[in-house]
């Protein structure tokens, strides 16, 4: 159902009391903080064991692993609440301690609950999702989670998160590749498509959106690029003078190169699923989210990084070399067919292994 039911809050003029079951890292962070910047009285509930809580916030220690676990929340009540669980057993238990108390429920779920990660242009309101799994795969575990929330419930499904304060090194591999100049070892296709959210938009929408009362599902994630446009305009805002090689991901796939994240990767959002990079946000831009300019996202992670804050996770600059030496290698190993006069792959073409 998508509608909205404004909290009573926001009806009566107040200040919301906002909480975030989470709030001590990236996204729940900047939630908190955007949310005790416009004035709202902003509860973070976690362990604490991620971080600290902005300036401004109230912290309660739970632990949503412990049947009492949410004790600490007392009996207090909240306009709105944000959940950024990835375990159905802990949602259960949120909405069990809290029911009754809690005027509009954001769930942040993802982009990996579809199930069809080929087609271009689907829509959260009509697009399959994966079957539901209690203990199952992140996505699977994210439609389980969302599930546990009513019709009322405002349910983010957020694509690929950037910007300061991202833990997970994928997009500061690419600003940080891209600022260091030269030959950038790209996977191809550069016309696929690229989708991103700044986590500050995502912050500032959730927010409005609580506000608002939105409910039904929503993916929220910026308009997509092409590959192409996503590091030359990253290259450009960051000064950097590259040339890209493109490499086909068969290749990467012989040399054991990963297409997520971790070490010895080519990270997102670049190797991506089409159908993941494509999604139509039309609805979601209509119900007021905001996108800053990539720029804006490469500048300002850079200089998060340059103040020694953030992972970056990927190739390596000798292993990027290593690769991109291996792929001109077999690209000389391309000769002419007389024939058809079209260009035929030699039989010996190299095959590095994994470090
Ligand atoms: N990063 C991306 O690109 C991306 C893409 C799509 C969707 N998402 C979604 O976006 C959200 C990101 O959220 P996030 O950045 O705030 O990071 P997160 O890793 O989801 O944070 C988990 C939060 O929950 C708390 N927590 C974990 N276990 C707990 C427990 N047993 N009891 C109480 N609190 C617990 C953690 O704090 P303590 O450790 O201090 O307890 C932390 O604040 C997630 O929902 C994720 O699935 C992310």
């Amino acid at each position: 159902m998508i509608g909205v039911r404004r909290p009573r809050a926001v009806e009566r003029g107040r200040r919301m009391r906002f909480l975030v079951l989470g709030g001590t890292q990236f996204l729940g962070r900047a939630i908190a903080e955007h949310a005790v910047g416009l004035g709202h009285a902003v509860t973070c509930a976690a362990r604490g064991l991620s971080g600290a809580v902005p300036p401004g916030a109230r912290f309660v220690a739970i632990d949503r692993d412990r049947p009492d676990g949410l004790a600490g929340l007392g009996r207090d009540r909240f306009d709105a609440a944000v959940d950024v669980a990835r375990h159905p057993g802990q949602v259960r238990r949120a909405l069990a301690a809290l029911e009754g108390r809690v005027g509009h429920w954001t769930f942040v779920s993802t982009t990996s609950v579809y199930a069809d990660t080929v087609t271009r242009g689907q829509r959260a309101g009509t697009a399959p999702l994966l079957a539901p799994a209690e203990d199952g795969p992140y996505g699977a575990a994210k439609v389980a989670c969302e599930r546990l929330f009513g019709g009322d419930a405002l349910i983010c499904r957020a694509g690929l998160i950037a910007g300061p304060g991202d833990p997970t090194g994928r997009f500061p591999y690419w600003v940080a590749r891209l600022a260091r100049g030269g030959e950038v070892l790209a996977p191809a296709e550069p016309e696929d498509p690229v989708q991103l959210i700044d986590g500050r938009d995502l912050a500032d929408w959730i927010v409005r959106a609580a506000r608002a009362g939105l409910a039904g599902p929503f993916d929220a994630v910026g308009p997509a690029c092409t590959r192409r446009a996503f590091l030359e305009r990253c290259a450009a805002a960051l000064d950097a003078s590259c040339t890209t090689t493109w490499v086909d991901p068969a290749f990467l796939d012989r040399h054991g190169v990963g297409r997520e994240s971790g070490p010895f990767s080519l990270p997102l959002p670049l190797p991506d699923t089409i159908g993941d990079a494509s999604r139509d946000v039309s609805a979601t831009l209509a119900a007021w989210l905001t996108v800053r300019p990539l720029e804006e996202t490469a500048r300002d992670t850079l200089h998060w990084l340059k103040a020694g804050n953030g992972p970056v996770t990927g190739l390596t600059a000798a292993e990027e070399a290593a690769l991109l030496a291996a792929w001109h290698a077999a690209e000389r190993c391309y000769t002419a067919v007389p024939s058809n006069g079209r260009a035929r792959r030699c039989q010996a073409s190299p095959n590095g292994r994994r470090r």
